[in-house]
């Protein structure tokens, strides 16, 4: 079975190595990596590393290293399709069918139909031995329907067809038959002038509409039927013909101009057929998902755009807009095929491109969808990858905007596409008022909500905070006033509570003292609050001082007004002589507020329960047997 590597590298995304190491061996964080010891050589002391940020395992003892998939190959002596299938199960991400599975790509010809139609099938199934590029001078004079009028031997040229293949009563080819649509399709263009004339008034050039394969569904209510007689098993597998009410079968494609969809290797998958005005509804039909037809996985222009060496990708909506930029000389545009764009779209067009363009409709359903996008978008965007929104002027689409304003303008609006923080922070700025403080936190606070989606492992969430603050205008950083007393105490202007707050946003990695506060304080405080959004943030937190400060003071905008007021009036300034010293210090503090919040809770509370009054106590007596302890040591 072969994985494609999207498939591989979505499956590697999802299954994070240090969990996966760690239900293996005993890994402990040191830093930012996960170290242990290593499983495949004897050690006593550990040499074998995790990175999470890389995903990645190496052992400095015995040089073992590799990703995810390595590890468990190694690890249990297990081949790769083993262990992706046990990945994937893990993950829920497929694998492709393998080989027992396509056999659904096959379905049964029906032989014994009328000699008359064994002409017609010949003709069909003689054109996929033919080049697949039609020129329609060529084609025409074809007519499927010539055999109902003609009198000829119907045997002539049925006669041609020794390749048993081609034969009925065997087994048909899905891929093969879509083929032959496509080309029968493409075939009835000559025959339609209204379908002729709906192309040329959108302006599509004749070389545009061979590129495509564009094509006309008949009015005919059972062409198909009658073209390929032998196939209706095929056909109805593919959704293209249907079953009435009353039984009778029709063809889903009638009267429509038909754009052929072709996967990744060029292979015809399915077809969407466009209406010929548009009073008819739906404008649209596009043939239903099938065996080898998955909407989910598929983009309109990828293969056109790969063959032209599209270097730009650009998501649009419409099969048009791909079609006329195209045209135009834009490459790479892409549409998805009646479906809203999902993960796997994206992460899709990212593996052409680390840097993608969406555009979006000006309008409120624009806005909408580009909103959805940037939802699904944030959680694929590992360091380096880069998406980029393209807001058209209200009333365009690309195919309308690029008529209007050709190539070059057309490129100039793309280029000018704003990147996602931009993009990001018009979204969230044009709902506040950002001159205002309160406005500022709101907006700082939705960023948050989004920053959430995006990879724990990037830089990314840091950036984008840092941007938003620059943005919106706030100082640097918050520098805390300078003091020479060096003692415990705090300015008589703030509480403990709020001094405790002033050590959070200065030296962020103190947490770790005062998180049993979260149990003690009152919720309606702050820094139960603030306690709270560093339960969240504090393992995300980046290493390097100054970026974490940035991160917290980001993580805590809702409260930007009330910290900014602690922090001009705190003196933190004894925790930053060293670090063992600091750390002493918060230890001392917590306790003694922990202290002080059991002795208040034991005094307030009238108890009934027995039990929740000795436990109390019992807090408090741990509580007091630490402080004397600290005392001893001073
Ligand atoms: P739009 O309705 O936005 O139109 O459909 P468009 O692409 O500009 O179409 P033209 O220019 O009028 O021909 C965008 C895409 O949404 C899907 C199609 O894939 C279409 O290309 N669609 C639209 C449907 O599947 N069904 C519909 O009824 C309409
Ligand atoms: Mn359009």
């Amino acid at each position: 079975m072969a994985i494609p590597q999207h498939t591989i590298d979505q499956i590697l995304d999802r299954t994070d190595i240090v969990d996966l190491i760690g239900q293996r061996v005993k890994l402990k964080k040191t830093g930012r990596t996960y170290s242990g010891c290593c499983p495949f050589h004897q050690e006593k002391s550990p040499s074998f590393h995790v990175y999470r940020d890389k995903q990645y395992f190496h052992c400095f003892g015995c040089q073992a290293n590799g990703n995810a998939i390595r590890f468990l190959m190694d690890i249990d002596g297990r081949n790769f399709v083993d262990v992706m299938k046990d990945l994937s199960s893990q993950t829920g991400i497929e694998l492709p069918k393998d080989n027992h599975d396509s056999k659904k790509l096959l379905y049964k010809r029906i032989a014994n139909k009328p000699d008359v139609e064994k002409k017609v099938q010949a003709k069909t199934h003689q054109t996929i031995t033919q080049t697949t590029s039609t020129s329609s001078d060529a084609t025409a004079s074809f007519d499927p329907f010539e055999q109902f009028q003609n009198s000829d031997d119907p045997f002539a040229s049925f006669e041609q067809f020794s390749d048993s293949s081609n034969e009925p009563n065997q087994e048909g080819n899905l891929y093969d038959l879509l083929e032959n649509i496509a080309q029968f399709y493409e075939r009835q263009l000559p025959h339609s002038q209204t379908a002729q004339q709906y192309f040329k008034q959108r302006g599509l050039s004749r070389d545009t509409i061979q590129y495509w394969r564009l094509g006309y569904a008949p009015e005919d209510w059972q062409h198909l039927e009658k073209a390929f007689p032998y196939d209706i098993e095929g056909l109805r597998q593919l959704g293209l013909i249907r079953t009435s009410d009353k039984g009778r079968d029709f063809d889903l494609l009638r009267d429509r101009v038909i754009f052929p969809i072709r996967d990744a290797k060029g292979r015809v998958v399915g077809f969407g057929g466009r209406a010929l005005n548009d009073e008819i509804k739906p404008k649209y039909i596009n043939s239903p998902d099938s065996e080898v037809f998955h909407k989910n996985q598929l983009l309109y222009g990828l293969y056109e755009g790969r063959k032209q060496k599209a270097q730009e990708w650009l998501m649009v909506e419409g099969y048009m807009d791909v079609i006329a930029l195209q045209q135009y000389g834009i490459y790479g545009a892409v549409a998805t095929l009646g479906t809203a764009s999902n993960t796997e779209h994206l992460n899709i067009l990212f593996k052409q491109n680390s840097r993608i363009t969406i555009a979006f409709d000006g309008d409120a359903a624009g806005q909408k969808a580009a909103r959805r996008t940037l939802e699904i978008a944030l959680p694929l965007l590992n360091d380096g990858r880069e998406l980029k929104f393209f807001v058209l002027p209200n009333d365009h689409d690309p195919d309308s905007l690029i008529r209007r304003e050709g190539i070059e303008n057309f490129h100039r609006l793309l280029q000018q596409a704003p990147l996602l923080s931009d993009f990001v922070f018009a979204h969230l700025s044009q709902h506040h008022d950002v001159t205002k403080p309160e406005g500022k936190s709101q907006v700082m606070g939705e960023l948050r909500q989004l920053t959430e989606l995006l990879p724990k492992q990037g830089s990314y969430r840091y950036l984008l905070q840092q941007f938003f603050r620059e943005k919106l205008g706030f100082n640097r950083k918050w520098q805390p006033q300078v003091s020479n007393d060096a003692s415990l105490s705090f300015s008589t202007k703030i509480d403990a509570e709020e001094y405790v707050i002033a050590i959070l946003m200065n030296h962020p990695y103190l947490y770790i003292h005062f998180e049993p506060l979260r149990a003690l304080i009152p919720h309606d405080h702050l820094l139960f609050k603030i306690l709270n959004i560093f339960n969240t943030i504090f393992d995300e937190l980046p290493e390097d001082i100054e970026l974490s400060q940035y991160y917290v003071l980001g993580g805590c905008a809702a409260y930007h007004h009330a910290l900014h007021n602690i922090l001009l009036q705190a003196n933190v300034s004894d925790y930053t002589s060293s670090p063992e010293q600091a750390d002493k210090l918060a230890e001392d503090f917590s306790i003694k507020l922990q202290y002080q919040y059991l002795k208040q809770r034991l005094k307030s509370k009238k108890f009934t329960d027995i039990a929740e009054m000795r436990n109390l106590k019992h807090q408090i007596y741990e509580i007091d047997r630490k402080r004397s302890l600290t005392l001893v040591d001073e």
